[in-house]
């Protein structure tokens, strides 16, 4: 139970987490369980009601509202943007930075007035936040308005939940230590026709110092090939043209799976699957072998796209992070990659402000960065999170040393993104139109095979097809284009 005092409501079900408890690895068998059906008392509880998920962080994560979204639409709700007209309001929270946190409190004291104006309101957190004992402390004793609260084990225990914040006027907190299960067959409501996100693995075992995340996601589960490679068809067989595979650490599938196969074998079986695009994230440099190399290299719906984090360009901090590679070994993996797909369009993070790190191991953070030419770099201040190793490190670099750094590290990735983009100028490249752009809506956006936002004019009956684009003017982030020709006219042009 919690630690503290708490005169105000909570369920008899209330289940507080333990970062302890979640640092243990069970050596049992991993259970593969089928979602169950809704009960019976539940299953039209949602009808002509609303749902709102406001969601953080990862792309896991999104994914993982998508099946909140698929349970509560089991349920007869309706999705809505307006927080007035919600009946269920859910955060599905990321814990990796303490800013996002932060910003989730904030919008969580900013709905007070609501649940005050309109008490039958469900307001739920969700997600990585409740993994840590002190947020669940910390919303029992300042945000009471707040009426569920589970993990991200708990997901598929959403009906269950839900009836009792419904019927019991008790906050609800729900959040299994546990390393979890694996739950198929959940229902999903994929936010387009066109992309999927498709879990592969759950949890995380690397345990790098900094992060959280092993302790929020817990272990790591492989599913099953053949699940996968089922729900993957059937995306195609649904007419989906892209799906993303996700994983904390992909490299790692299949090393709890007690049959020799491992992530190079899936992406092989899954290739052959008539389905136009596959990408995969995130890549941990460690146990990215030649054999998925050798893979990758065979093209074809498998893209040239490597999001391969590499942290820190110091082998020292690499060291203390437990990243378990040297700078050297990082940049000898690149070159690899390099070699087998020369076009390939590599993508990163990177810290910056890791306990104790000195200007010179910045400094080869910065020559690395230059070295490699990532195509972008997603960019982050270190952030202690309470629980970690990293997070009783001597930390003696003041706040304005690391925000300087992080300044000079953008400024130079900006570079070179520019001068990556800038080699596409005039180039004609294959794009998958998503639809409208957000900032002017007579030009269409989309993806190339490597990543990269292209947008450029066109009718939006060509959303879902691909397209090539010759690339007009390349910019920072994203490129303008013009159309060269659509799909139709190149199966007319075949013909
Ligand atoms: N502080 C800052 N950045 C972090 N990341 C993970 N944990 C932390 C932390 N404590 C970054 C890493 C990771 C990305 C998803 O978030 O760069 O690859
Ligand atoms: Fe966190 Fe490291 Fe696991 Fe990535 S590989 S989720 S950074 S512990």
């Amino acid at each position: 139970m919690s630690n503290i005092d708490i005169n105000n409501k909570y369920t008899k079900y209330f289940i507080p987490p333990n970062i302890q408890e979640a640092k243990k690895r069970g050596k049992q068998a991993v259970q593969i369980i089928d979602f169950e059906p809704i009960p019976e008392e539940m299953a039209n509880i949602g009808k002509g009601k609303y749902y709102l998920i406001r969601t953080y962080g990862c792309q896991m994560n999104s994914h993982d509202s998508e099946t909140m979204a698929g349970i509560l639409e089991h349920m007869g709700y309706q999705p809505t943007d307006e927080e007035n007209v919600a009946d269920i309001i859910l955060f599905n929270t990321c814990a990796v930075r303490e800013n996002a946190e932060d910003k989730v409190f904030g919008e969580l004291g900013r709905l007070k007035h609501l649940k005050l104006e309109k008490p039958h309101i469900i307001l739920g957190v969700a997600g990585c936040m409740p993994q840590e004992e002190k947020v669940v402390n910390k919303i029992l004793q300042s945000y009471q308005h707040v009426d569920l609260i589970f993990g991200t084990h708990n997901i598929h225990r959403l009906p269950i939940l839900l009836r009792d914040a419904l019927f019991n006027k008790e906050m609800v907190v729900e959040v299994w230590s546990k390393e979890g299960d694996i739950i198929e067959n959940m229902p999903k409501v994929r936010q387009d026709g066109l992309k999927a996100w498709v879990n592969i693995m759950y949890g995380c075992d690397k345990f790098c110092t900094y992060c959280i995340v092993p302790y929020t996601r817990g272990k790591e589960r492989s599913r099953r090939p053949e699940d996968i490679i089922a729900e993957v068809r059937e995306l195609a067989r649904q007419g989906y043209k892209e799906v993303t595979l996700l994983g904390q650490n992909v490299n790692a599938y299949g090393n709890d799976l007690d049959i020799d196969y491992g992530f190079a074998d899936l992406l092989d079986d899954l290739r052959k699957i008539d389905i136009p695009r596959i990408r995969f994230t995130t890549s941990h440099p460690k146990d990215f072998d030649d054999r998925l190399i050798e893979v990758l290299a065979n093209r074809g719906n498998l893209m040239e796209h490597i999001h391969l984090p590499f942290q820190s360009g110091n082998t020292d901090i690499l060291k203390k992070m437990a990243r378990k590679y040297t700078r050297e070994e990082y940049l000898e993996l690149v070159k690899k990659i390099k070699k087998a797909i020369p076009d390939v369009v590599l993508t990163t993070d990177i810290i910056v402000g890791f306990p104790g790190e000195t200007e010179e191991q910045f400094q080869d953070t910065l020559s690395l960065v230059k070295e490699v030419g990532f195509d972008s770099a997603y960019t982050f201040i270190y952030s202690p999170r309470e629980g970690t190793p990293a997070a009783s490190m001597k930390d003696d670099i003041p706040e304005d040393v690391k925000k300087e750094r992080l300044q000079r590290l953008m400024d130079l990735q900006n570079q070179i993104s520019r001068k990556k983009n800038e080699q596409l100028r005039n180039q004609v490249v294959e794009v998958l139109v998503e639809g409208i752009s957000k900032t002017n809506s007579e030009v269409l956006s989309g993806r190339t095979r490597g990543n990269k936002l292209v947008n450029f004019k066109g009718d939006p009956s060509l959303i879902g097809q691909f397209v090539q684009v010759k690339i007009i003017e390349p910019q920072t982030w994203t490129l303008k284009g013009e159309l060269v020709s659509t799909q139709e006219e190149l199966l007319d042009v075949a013909n």
